[in-house]
This record gives structure tokens, sequence and C-alpha cells, in this order.
């Protein structure tokens, strides 16, 4: 059952005339040791993350087939990355982030985790000079869009992925959406404040605040539209995804091992991911492999 809070917050989403403004976040390119620190906290095994990354990961893999060349946009500290990489071994992972601490971090989890079908790139999403045009069978990217800028911004970075990836190629996008009135965005920054360190929730508050708005992500995602569907909830647009058909047919073993993992969650993040699988199946974006 929805809780009465999130009810409350979904009726005044859709009745309020209030569109709260874009606030950039202060930490662009995610550098700062103790933010750095916080978030990789936060993506631990079992951790407050957990659920969305289990999410994400079942999306990205429904976009994804083995043999693939794949680039994770903004990969942070590779948490939701290792995740994929761990699910598909015979696919190739490339992350791209602008921070070298993050990237550090990505290396040492990698590494730690032994898996050798994941490098990483030192760039900017806004400009992948650094692959050729169509030479890309997926880009990937998951709660880093709301650190560029400003919507030219958002614009470059989606065309670039046009411009790399293969025809046919997978996409899996995802990012907060921006909520409009100030008290939806207070009620879910700090929906976790008792489960996370009080880093966290104040990052996760300031990722709220820049958040695109739906309709800044359809118009900056024009040159995608024609491959891949926007999947925003009127309701309750707290999460945006820009996804591409599937292009793996069913794959019996991922899906148990998917089940496995969202069983093994912990109890308290049962209900979390319950949430985010019917906010978005509210939109028609369902995963088969994580019903
Ligand atoms: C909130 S983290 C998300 C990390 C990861 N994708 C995840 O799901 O955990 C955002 C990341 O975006 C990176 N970033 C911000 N602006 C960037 C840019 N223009 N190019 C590349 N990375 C960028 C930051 O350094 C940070 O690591």
């Amino acid at each position: 059952m929805p809780s009465p809070q999130l009810v409350q917050s979904v009726i005044r989403e859709l009745f309020t005339s209030e569109r709260s403004p874009r606030r950039t976040e202060p930490d662009l390119v995610m550098d700062d040791p103790a933010n750095v620190a916080a978030y990789v906290e936060a993506g631990r095994e079992h951790a407050v993350m957990a659920p969305v990354y289990l999410f994400h990961a079942a999306n990205i893999c429904e976009v994804i087939r083995p043999g693939d060349t794949v680039v994770d946009l903004a990969c942070g500290p590779a948490n939701q990355l290792a995740m994929v990489a761990r699910l598909n071994p015979l696919t190739t992972f490339i992350g791209v982030d602008l921070s070298p601490p993050m990237l550090a971090q990505a290396q040492e989890l990698i590494t730690r985790q032994g898996l050798t079908n994941v490098t990483f790139r030192h760039g900017d999403i806004t400009d992948l000079s650094m692959f050729a045009d169509g030479s890309i069978d997926a880009v990937v990217s998951t709660m880093a869009l709301h650190h560029l800028p400003d919507s030219d911004c958002l614009a470059r970075t989606y065309a670039e992925v046009a411009r790399i990836l293969k025809s046919g190629g997978g996409i899996y996008m995802v990012d907060f959406g921006h909520l409009k009135a100030q008290r939806s965005i207070d009620y879910f920054g700090n929906q976790y404040a008792d489960r996370q360190p009080a880093l966290f929730t104040e990052d996760y508050i300031n990722s709220l605040h820049a958040a695109f708005y739906p309709d800044q992500f359809r118009a900056a995602a024009a040159p995608l539209l024609q491959r891949a569907k926007l999947y925003a909830t009127i309701a309750l647009p707290f999460m945006v995804a820009l996804k591409s058909p599937a292009r793996r047919g069913d794959d019996p073993a991922l899906r148990t091992t998917l089940a496995e993992m969202k069983k093994n969650l912990p109890q308290w993040h049962h209900a979390d991911i319950a949430d985010l699988i019917r906010h978005f199946g509210m939109n028609g974006m369902r995963c088969a492999l994580l019903p």
C-alpha cells in the first residue's frame, strides 16, 4: 500500500501551479572526498541504494547483449556498473566519469571484485569524442544527468549518445525528475533520512533540486526518441527513464538470478523495489527480467 504522504504528494503534484526552480548541484563533478565517501557508502551491498541499483540493473540487462560494448555515462564509483558487469560476464563495459576520485573508487571496486570486463575513461559526457560514430552497442546512465549544469549540456549529451550508438543499439538512461512543489521534494528527500548518512540525505535533496523537468528531458532527448521511449509518470515523475526496446529474448537464468537478488534484499527494501516497479509500470515501462 502506498503511504499517505506518497498519496498526498501525488495529489499535490497533479494540482499545484508551483514550478520549483532548478538549482544546480553544488558538487557538479563529484570530487569532494566527503561526498564521494558518502556516495560510495550508500551504494554498498544492501545499503540504501540497493533496491534502486537492482531495479536499474534489470532494466539495463534487458537492453544489452553478450558480446556488446556498453558505455556507462558518469559511472561514479561503479556500484551500478559492477552489478551489471557481474551479471553480464560476456559483455564489455566502459565507464566514463569526470571525477578522478570517483574513478579511483570505481577501479578499486572492479579490482576487488575480480571483474575483467570493465575499463574506465576520464571524460566529459557532453563530449564523447573518444568514441567513433556508430561504434557502441548500448549506452546506459543512472542517476547522473542532474549533475549537468543546464539543459544545453543535457541536449549535447543525448546528441553524443545518438552519434556513438550503432543502429539498433540499446539505451537505458535514467535520472531523477524534477517535482513541481517544494513540499514534494522535501518529502522524497527526507524519506530515508533515518537509514543513511546525513551527508547522503543532503546529496539526495541537492539531486532532487538539480533534476531536470520531464519536458526538459523530452526536448533534449529529441534525437533519440525514434530509438527509445521517455517514461515519466504524469502524477509523480520523481524518476524519468529513456529506454529502448528490449534487445535480448527471455533469459531464464538471468531472471532467476535477479529474482534471488531481489529476495535477498533486506526486508525493508522490499517495499522500495515494489514502489519502483509500480511507479514505472504505471507509465508502461516494464521489465520482463524483474516482473
Ligand atoms: C550521483 S553520481 C552517479 C554515479 C553512478 N552513475 C550511479 O548510479 O551510482 C554522478 C556522477 O556524475 C559525474 N559527472 C558529473 N558531471 C559529469 C560530466 N560532465 N561528465 C562525466 N561525469 C560527470 C560525477 O563525477 C559523479 O561521479
